[in-house]
């Protein structure tokens, strides 16, 4: 799958994308919010390894999920992720989710992206609501969500045992009809 926005392309993981999701993920920055820690190189091969696996099932059984590769065009470098899947919280609920190597921060890069994927999971997919669970003080991942549409819902003061790290986030969300009649 290649989804094309002005700047960026955003593509299926291969295992080619390694070495270059590598450097793009080492830098500790990245995961000040986010449940894992800078991963080693043996961790990225077994993630990417996964994100082809969830996508060779959701031809056979139908979308469970992906992670998508944001390729930048201008020198074909991966440098970031985006996606939707199911929420960890609560898993009936489909979230979009991102990150990107701080090298390339606030230049508008997640907002082109998460725009096309949430027209991807919208329009393609037919996801009735997409959500988002995003620490408060991630003051730049609470912009790129609002900049798309997504509308504050609550904070989450109730999570399952596994899923501490979720706790007090902001819970955001978006339907597919509010989706259409704001076109962003
Ligand atoms: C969240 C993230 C993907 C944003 O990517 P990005 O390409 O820099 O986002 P954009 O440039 O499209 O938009 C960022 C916005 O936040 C604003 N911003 C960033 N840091 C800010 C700060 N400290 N205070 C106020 N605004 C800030 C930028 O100015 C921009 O807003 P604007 O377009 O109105 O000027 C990036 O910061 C990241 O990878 N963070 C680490 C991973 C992460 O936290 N993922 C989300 C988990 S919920």
């Amino acid at each position: 799958m290649l989804i094309n926005t002005e700047r960026l392309e955003l593509t299926n993981f291969k295992a080619d994308y390694t070495e270059q999701f590598s450097k793009a993920l080492n830098d500790p920055r990245i995961f000040l919010y986010l449940p894992e820690n800078v991963p080693t190189s043996e961790e990225i091969q077994n993630i990417i390894k996964w994100f082809i696996e969830r996508d060779k099932n959701n031809i056979k059984t139908g979308f469970k999920g992906t992670n998508l590769a944001i390729v930048l065009k201008e020198n074909k470098d991966v440098i970031g992720w985006c996606g939707i899947q199911p929420f960890d919280p609560i898993p009936d609920k489909m979230e979009i989710f991102f990150g990107l190597a701080p090298v390339y921060w606030n230049k508008g890069y997640m907002t082109e992206a998460a725009k096309a994927v949430l027209k991807y999971g919208f329009e393609l997919l037919n996801i009735a609501e997409i959500v988002a669970g995003v620490k408060p003080e991630n003051i730049a991942s609470v912009k790129v969500l609002e900049k798309v549409g997504l509308i504050f819902q609550k904070k989450l003061d109730k999570v399952p045992k596994d899923c501490e790290f979720y706790l007090g986030e902001h819970y955001y969300s978006i339907t597919k009809t509010q989706y259409i009649n704001k076109k962003v």
